[in-house]
């Protein structure tokens, strides 16, 4: 049998802005994972899917629209090889639709699981770039940010380069972070908000592009003080980009009350991430003040709440 996987992910900061070719910092969430078991069937059998989860079973080949159907079948198209007999079980334990990265953290462990299959290994550039293919079918326009970071495992800056590939680099993290993570429980696919900010955009191009630029300016901030690990520095980063995404309408309710409590229980600084309205918000925990906010966020109605913590990391 064999078993691949992938991470959640968290948009530290940069998100939306980054469709517009903004940079933007994300962090892979390595024990929130999605699984992709692969265990040989009998011959003639053919491809079939399970998704516990969801309660689904298929075979690509009765349902060659289905999203996952069609990445398979391009990522066996980049192996090269034909049509395998294997029965694959789909785990996630990241909330699909929840601003984590669900759905690009199974095509990434799907992908990994048929190039296994196939005796080989992908490394992380040709795992994104399969899975981003499969993305921009369903999303419309993604920046390419969750399938990188997904497949690098990795602390990243992101900074789509059209017409060539994206800058990513990976970012020095001058001190542990701890996050904790509130989930409002509402979902919301990310095409949504992202289709939303694209007709605002339209509309009033010069407005949202001083938007964009003020949330590239935090991010740089971000990025400074990650590196010297200036947790002060990144809370304001945060929250001035919380601001903005406000401003540009991504934002909810639901999110502006987590927002809001982790502010009060102490969080360095606080907001959305991913698409917005729904999904999770991110705060920034002081030394030893995980628990307040956790506490805090579960008080103000939080569906799941998650402490995450960031290694230092040298670059
Ligand atoms: C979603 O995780 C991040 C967005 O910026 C969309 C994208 O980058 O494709 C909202």
């Amino acid at each position: 049998m064999i078993k691949t996987s992938a991470p959640a992910k968290i948009i530290l900061c940069g998100e939306h802005a980054v469709v517009y070719g903004r940079p933007a910092i994300a962090l892979p969430l390595s024990d929130v994972r999605a699984y992709a078991e692969a265990s040989p069937s009998v011959p003639g059998a053919g491809l079939r899917f399970v998704a516990p989860d969801l309660g689904e079973s298929w075979a690509p080949a009765d349902s060659p629209q289905h999203p996952m159907s069609e990445l398979a079948a391009a990522a066996m198209a980049h192996l090269g090889a034909p049509a395998p007999n294997l029965t694959i079980i789909l785990r996630s334990g990241i909330p699909i639709a929840g601003g984590m990265g669900s759905g690009a953290a199974i095509g990434a462990a799907l992908v990994r699981a048929l190039a296994a299959a196939a005796g080989r290994e992908l490394p992380p550039a040709e795992v994104s770039a399969l899975v981003y293919a499969s993305e921009a079918r369903y999303h419309g326009t993604p920046s390419g940010i969750d399938n990188t970071v997904i497949a690098y495992e990795q602390a990243i800056w992101f900074q789509r380069q059209p017409p060539g590939p994206p800058l990513i680099a990976p970012v020095s993290i001058g001190a542990p972070l701890s996050l904790v993570i509130g989930d409002t429980g509402v979902r919301s696919a990310t095409h949504m908000p992202v289709g939303a900010l694209r007709t605002r955009w339209q509309a009033d191009p010069a407005a949202y592009e001083v938007l964009f630029d003020a949330v590239a300016e935090q991010v740089q901030r971000a990025l400074e003080a990650l590196a010297a690990g200036d947790l002060a520095g990144l809370g304001s980063a945060l929250d001035a980009n919380q601001s903005l995404l406000e401003r540009m309408g991504v934002s909810s309710p639901e999110l502006d009350r987590l927002v809001g409590a982790a502010r009060a229980a102490g969080a360095l600084g606080a907001k959305l991430s991913g698409a917005g309205w729904g999904g999770v918000m991110i705060s920034l925990a002081p030394a030893g003040g995980q628990e307040a906010i956790a506490a805090a966020l579960r008080e103000a109605g939080a569906a799941r709440v998650r402490v995450a913590a960031v290694a230092a990391q040298a670059v």
